[in-house]
């Protein structure tokens, strides 16, 4: 039996793979336009630092990790997320000695143990951005701006911005008691994961998804209503911001993050049309991580995007293969080798080029010009090689001309280049 790829790890194929090729391309230019540059940090991290930083009663460290112990006896964990890695990276390469505001990026493979179906993998891959050394709230909102305007370019339909606080280790500790209060004389109505994480996890209870809970927890009490004033004033000041920069939220006041190490301005940007994975990008400040893993007292805020999800959502609009800008067909072994020189030379040059290897019939050769939607195709045949001649076919104007072996180069070179 033949080997098959492993089960929510997914193979992204010719045809697939513009559509991810112009999701990168297009975040490298807006991300660099607003300052970012690219950070690329391993696939593998000790398991100790995604415990620390996304939090021992999260979902992700309790049930999703890939942890295994190396030969050395090290336990590793494929990084789950990026901010993590991102962040061991900063504080050990001191990059806060080099400049005090650091604006990264990263696009890669993440890995989760979770139960795959539409939109949610056990591969999947993130473009992630990360602001550190900037409390600010106007980073808060170019942050969003930002995110906002990467999917104006990228076309993403229906997607909306959700933006919610989650406090401080001021204000927060006073909010979970009130929460937890509430929780405590509704217990027997949760389900049994929420029995169990009600103390250790509140806030996690507001954003499970089975309706006995969701239905409980309506009138639970808000973070944003038990802001400090600190946080209360920089949650202000974020939606002016946004306000201003024109930029379209709703605040969601029970949007709770997966990942612990979030305070204040949380978010994410939904979308109606991918059933139970509505999130295709999430992030939120974290002014605590940086110096909870060991590094100086900075803050940060950051997001990451699904690019599966993002793909998923392109769908039919999704970005057309590229086309050779030429076919050579040949007749006869003379015209085959002389069709083969000219092959490598144009490739040389940088023209995508393509012909039949095999020595087909000129019909089935240009056939596979045709398949492969080659723009122009050339044809050698044994008498007009001897004259130098070639007969040029265009195949999107159904004309054809005969043109001088000797002259294709700059001629194919002059059009594409002017086109
Ligand atoms: P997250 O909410 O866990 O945040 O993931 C961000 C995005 O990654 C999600 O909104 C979703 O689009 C995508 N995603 C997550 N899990 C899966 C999955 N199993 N399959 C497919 N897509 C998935 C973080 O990872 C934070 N590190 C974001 C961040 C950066 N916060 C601050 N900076």
């Amino acid at each position: 039996m033949s080997i098959t790829g492993i089960k929510g790890m997914n193979d992204i194929l010719p045809g697939d793979i513009e559509t991810w090729q112009h999701l990168e391309e297009q975040a490298r230019k807006v991300f660099g336009a607003f300052g970012y540059r690219e950070i690329r940090v391993p696939v593998a991290e000790k398991t100790e630092l995604f415990c620390r930083s996304i939090g021992e009663t999260t979902d992700i460290v309790e049930k999703e990790m890939y942890t295994f112990t190396d030969k050395g006896g090290t336990s590793m964990t494929l990084r789950p997320e990026g901010t993590a890695p991102v962040m061991r990276a900063f504080i050990q390469h001191k990059l806060h000695a080099l400049d005090p505001i650091s604006k990264l990026y990263y696009i890669g493979p993440m890995f989760r143990h979770e139960r795959p179906q539409k939109g949610r993998y056990r591969q999947f891959h993130q473009i992630g951005a990360e602001v550190i050394g900037i409390d600010d709230p106007k980073i808060d909102a170019q942050v969003l701006a930002m995110l906002s305007h990467y999917f104006m370019t990228t076309k993403i339909p229906d997607v909306s911005l959700q933006i919610n606080s989650l406090g401080c280790p001021g204000c927060r500790p006073t909010y979970r008691e009130a929460l937890i209060d509430f929780l405590e004389q509704r217990l027997s109505c949760l389900c049994a994961d929420c029995q169990r994480r009600y103390t250790s996890n509140p806030l996690r209870v507001l954003d499970c998804k089975v309706p006995g809970c969701k239905e409980v927890t309506i009138d639970a009490p808000a973070m944003l209503d038990n802001l400090c004033i600190g946080c209360e004033a920089h949650f202000t000041q974020v939606k002016n911001h946004l306000d201003a920069l024109e930029v379209d939220y709703t605040v969601n006041p029970r949007m709770v993050r997966g990942l612990d190490y979030y305070t204040r301005t949380t978010f994410e940007m939904v979308t109606g049309s991918l059933g139970a994975q509505n999130a295709v990008a999430a992030g939120g400040r974290y002014d605590g991580l940086i110096r909870d893993l060991g590094g100086p007292e900075l803050p940060g805020i950051g997001f990451a995007i699904g690019l599966e999800r993002l793909a998923l959502m392109l769908g039919e609009q999704s970005v057309l293969p590229p086309r050779p800008e030429l076919f050579i067909a040949t007749l006869g072994e003379a015209a085959t080798n002389a069709g083969f020189s000219m092959l490598t030379r144009l490739q040389r040059r940088g023209i995508p080029v393509e012909m039949e290897y095999t020595g087909k019939s000129l019909k089935a050769q240009l056939r596979r010009a045709d398949k492969i939607k080659a723009k122009r195709v050339l044809i050698i045949g044994e008498d007009e090689l001897q004259r130098g001649m070639s007969q040029l076919r265009y195949m999107d104007e159904s004309r054809q001309e005969e043109v001088e072996l000797d002259s294709l180069e700059s001629l194919l070179s002059k059009e594409i280049d002017g086109a």
